[in-house]
């Protein structure tokens, strides 16, 4: 006789799904993630699912021609920086995952976006899961003035948050956290693949046809990802990422998936007494604390989204104690710290198979561009012969594996911003020379290679 499967095995990681249990997932390759989780039937999930017959009313076809673009189809959310990196305000309708490590300021965040929106008259809920009514108190009280548009609820049910939206129809709803929901269709414990992926459901459903918009508030795991994480990313519209030290002010909120705009732009703030502050000139603050004379420090520039932002990068080279040398990359790739020491080697002739080297792009931000490659290698090799790199130099450029510097995107933009700071000198990719008119504001010095650098 054939036995009724009703529980699956699925990867905790990825949301992989086996009807039999195994050790490493064959989706994402971690180990030990599975754990059984009921699943639900269609037929189940369709008994249960009040909206079947309202929504099928709902459904007509449309065409190009006919569909009607309102006016006020973005909103503001009250924080310039937010609004940028969702490509210009909050979208009607559009489901959000404002992911994040525990208590970087998720929740903090979207209160000010609430108070903030709601002060225009348009209507909120905001539904905790992790949080009773007083706990939300106390942090709104510190934050300044609600509007009594704005609705709470400490609830866990998502069937009954669901509900009480659909009847009070609001403008935004915010759900903190989508790992706290369940669903009452499907029996697995909250926080699990199978009822995170039913609750982003019922939220989707309330933002795409009753034009809620819908904040889905995630915890991070371990591993960097939110619980579930793939389930969820693609199933939202936009997916942005709340970053930095917790212990330190800053915070840095970056898009990584965004139906409605551009993705690689960043949103600045600081945590203060009063909440989240908008940081204007991120250039500004990730200078600021700059040691002076010390070997190891350059300024580089990195393009996030459409603005240029200058960072200090940080190298520390000393002797290897042990055998094998020891190689740290924090904010930057390891991968490309040790191919440009190859390089320096190889090229330079720079003996550093007996020093350790560290790197470090200070103010906690994570830079993967190649334009910071000439920047590196400047800060390693300063630490390397203990010689201080001027202070109103800045460094851009790719470095090839030949030690040849290549050129990168947007070099104006860069330059400006290094002169508005008030920068002296930028050493560049020769290449990109042309395309740069600095008016005499600041002088260029374009390289052709790493053995330009005047080592
Ligand atoms: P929170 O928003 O609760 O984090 P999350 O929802 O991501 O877990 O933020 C918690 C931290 O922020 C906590 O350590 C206190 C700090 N904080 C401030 O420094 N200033 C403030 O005005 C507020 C509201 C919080
Ligand atoms: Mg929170």
């Amino acid at each position: 006789m054939a036995v009724k499967r009703n529980t699956a095995y699925f990867c905790q990681n990825c949301g992989y799904e086996t009807s039999k249990w195994l050790g490493q997932c064959p989706g994402c390759g971690e180990w030990n993630t599975f754990v059984e989780e009921p699943v639900v039937s269609s037929k189940e999930a369709k008994s249960k699912d009040s909206l079947g017959s309202e929504m099928r009313k709902r459904v007509k076809l449309s065409t190009i021609s006919s569909i009607k673009l309102e006016q006020s189809d973005r909103i503001s959310s009250g924080l310039k920086e937010l609004d940028r990196v969702l490509g210009g305000g909050i979208v009607k309708g559009s489901l959000i995952l404002v992911g994040g490590d525990p208590g970087i300021g998720k929740s903090t965040l979207m209160l000010q976006v609430c108070r903030s929106v709601t002060s225009k008259g348009k209507d909120i809920i905001y539904a905790s899961g992790e949080e009773s009514l007083s706990q939300i108190k106390l942090r709104a009280e510190r934050l300044g003035f609600f509007s009594d548009s704005l609705k709470l609820v400490s609830e866990t049910n998502l069937n009954i948050v669901e509900s009480l939206t659909i009847e009070a129809n609001p403008s935004i709803l915010v759900i903190d956290s989508i790992q706290t929901m369940y669903s009452e269709t499907v029996s697995a414990a909250p926080g699990s693949v199978s009822q995170v992926r039913e609750a982003t459901g019922i939220c989707m459903r309330l933002a795409k046809t009753f034009g809620i918009t819908v904040f889905l508030i995630g915890h991070v795991t371990k591993e960097g990802a939110v619980a579930g994480p793939r389930v969820l990313e693609h199933m939202v519209d936009c997916v942005l990422y709340f970053e930095g030290d917790s212990k330190g002010p800053y915070r840095i909120l970056r898009g990584v998936k965004n139906r409605f705009g551009s993705t690689d732009e960043i949103g600045v703030f600081e945590m203060g007494e009063k909440g989240l502050k908008e940081v204007e000139n991120p250039s500004e603050f990730m200078l600021s604390g700059r040691p002076e004379n010390a070997s190891g420090s350059v300024v580089a520039c990195c393009m996030e989204g459409t603005r240029p932002l200058l960072v200090e990068i940080q190298a520390l080279v000393s002797d290897t104690n042990f055998g094998f040398p020891k190689r740290q990359a924090t904010g930057a790739d390891f991968n490309r710290l040790n191919l440009l020491i190859a390089v320096l080697e190889k090229r330079v002739g720079l003996r550093m198979s007996g020093s350790d080297a560290y790197l470090n792009i200070a103010g906690g931000i994570k830079v993967a561009e190649t334009a910071l490659d000439l920047g590196i290698v400047t800060a390693l090799v300063s630490s390397f012969r203990n010689k201080v790199v001027d202070k109103d130099l800045m460094v851009f450029g790719e470095v090839g594996l030949s030690g040849e510097v290549r050129a990168v995107s947007s070099p104006q933009q860069r330059v400006m911003e290094a002169a508005r700071l008030g920068f002296k000198k930028v050493i560049l990719p020769y290449a990109s020379l042309k395309s740069v008119n600095a008016d005499g504001k600041i002088r260029l010095i374009g390289v052709k290679s790493v053995n330009d650098l005047n080592f």
